[in-house]
């Protein structure tokens, strides 16, 4: 059969189903909240209203008894909620924060608007999360809090970093902004370091537009986490705070219409990531044993949310580049993404390092030798963005057997076509 790219039949026609989750729940829920006229009940003054309106409160009470925290507080994002957890753990210039160089942006830039050091540390080849060993290897004196992603949804190995840093005070920030619906051993992603964040943004496994959620079991952290989202300057002292360590606030505060329809969500997030797994689960039995393809691995007793469906290639296996298998299934109309983001010491602002200010700080300061993110630092990161990684977004509510079919068969075509190539 002649390869789409070349010319041949593409094996699929017509687009994947999009992932659509917004119906009448929603609708019905925010024409509530627009009949009631108040569109956000928070002022950014100690009293009734600091912390937040009616669905806003609703939405904290129903996230926090379904992920079985003492606390969930909500923010605009799940940045928001990344940036006020790093300020409510206390980090601050002169600290170092562990974290992963393979996520979002976000996930790293919370230690620097802090002023604090973001330290790299290398990801497992096979979930793309930290690697604790090299994490173990990255911890100072400095060290104040290590931020793990569950990345792609699989949870990162908690207990391993929870074991690193027993007795030492570092504090374990949980980005599950990916990871809803994802468990370990029955407990919930986002509930497996000391301050865990969801996010709720329109490309996520549930949303509302834009939206975050941070959980924790410590009442302390949640009251700092509360301040920093609303003009925590403004309020101390009515509270009577007298810490007053990162307690300039910011507005992070999330409307009554993102709550309104995020309640609704919640209450779909099985129905959304069962699907997820069941076409995950479907591809990986279909996929056994493809050369050059190592489909997603879970570690035991993980369910994995599978915000997408992570694959690892190898040339040779596969008897061509990645860039060559990547063009020649997207031409059978089968959309693959190659690699994920570049590992993030790859960004201007680490290049140069130049984060706040002319002077360069936190990456210069003075007394301090100047930080710098040479090439090499990840090597694991650095190859799965460059040569292995592979991914599919198209697993979740909506896929039928015939899609995922027409995966399977336009890559065995791709695959096939290579093996004939070098044996004719
Ligand atoms: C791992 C990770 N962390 C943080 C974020 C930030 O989420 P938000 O867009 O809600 O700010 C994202 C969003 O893409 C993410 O994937």
């Amino acid at each position: 059969m002649t390869l789409a790219i070349d010319g041949g039949t593409p094996i699929r026609q017509r687009p994947f189903p999009e992932y659509r989750t917004i119906g009448d729940e929603e609708k019905r829920a925010v024409m509530a909240v627009l009949d009631s006229g108040v569109l956000s009940q928070f002022v950014g003054v100690w009293g009734p209203d600091f912390l937040g309106g009616p669905r806003v409160r609703a939405l904290e009470a129903a996230w926090s008894e379904y992920f079985g925290t003492a606390h969930a507080v909500t923010m605009n994002s799940a940045t928001s909620g990344l940036y006020a957890a790093v300020g409510a753990a206390g980090v601050g210039p002169g600290d170092e924060v562990i974290v992963s160089p393979y996520t979002m942006s976000a996930s790293a830039a919370a230690a620097l608007v802090y002023g604090a050091i973001p330290v790299f540390a290398d990801i497992e080849p096979a979930t793309f999360c930290l690697d604790p060993a090299s994490v173990r290897a990255r911890i100072t004196p400095r060290t104040k809090a290590i931020i793990a992603v569950d990345l792609f949804g699989h949870p990162a190995a908690w207990d391993e970093l929870r074991r690193i840093v027993r007795d030492t005070g570092i504090l374990l920030i949980e980005d599950a902004a990916q990871a809803p619906g994802a468990r370990d051993r029955g407990r919930w992603a986002g509930t497996l370091g000391d301050i865990g964040v969801f996010s709720l943004n329109y490309h996520k496994t549930i949303h509302c537009g834009e939206g975050g959620v941070v959980v924790t079991d410590d009442d302390r952290l949640a009251e700092r986490l509360q301040l920093i989202r609303n003009h925590g300057e403004a309020v101390v002292k009515a509270k009577g705070e007298t810490d007053l360590v990162n307690l300039i606030g910011f507005n992070y505060r999330m409307t009554e219409i993102e709550a309104a329809i995020a309640l609704e969500q919640l209450k779909k997030l099985e129905e959304l990531v069962v699907p997820r797994v069941r076409a995950a689960d479907y591809l990986t039995a279909k996929l056994a044993g493809a050369p050059g393809l190592t489909p997603p691995a879970v570690r035991p007793d993980v369910r994995h949310g599978y915000y997408v469906y992570a694959l690892r290639f190898d040339a040779a296996g596969a008897g061509m580049t990645r860039g060559r298998f990547a063009d020649a299934l997207r031409a059978e109309g089968i959309p693959v993404n190659v690699g994920y983001v570049e590992p993030l010491y790859r960004q201007p602002m680490y290049r140069a390092g130049i984060g706040f200010g002319r002077e360069g700080f936190p990456f210069r300061q003075p007394g301090r030798p100047t930080v710098t993110y040479p090439d090499g630092l990840c090597p694991v990161a650095e190859r799965m963005h460059e040569r292995e990684l592979l991914y599919f977004t198209f697993c979740h509510a909506g896929i039928e057997r015939a899609d995922l079919d027409d995966v399977v068969a336009g890559i065995t075509k791709v695959l096939e076509h290579a093996r004939q190539a070098v044996t004719a």
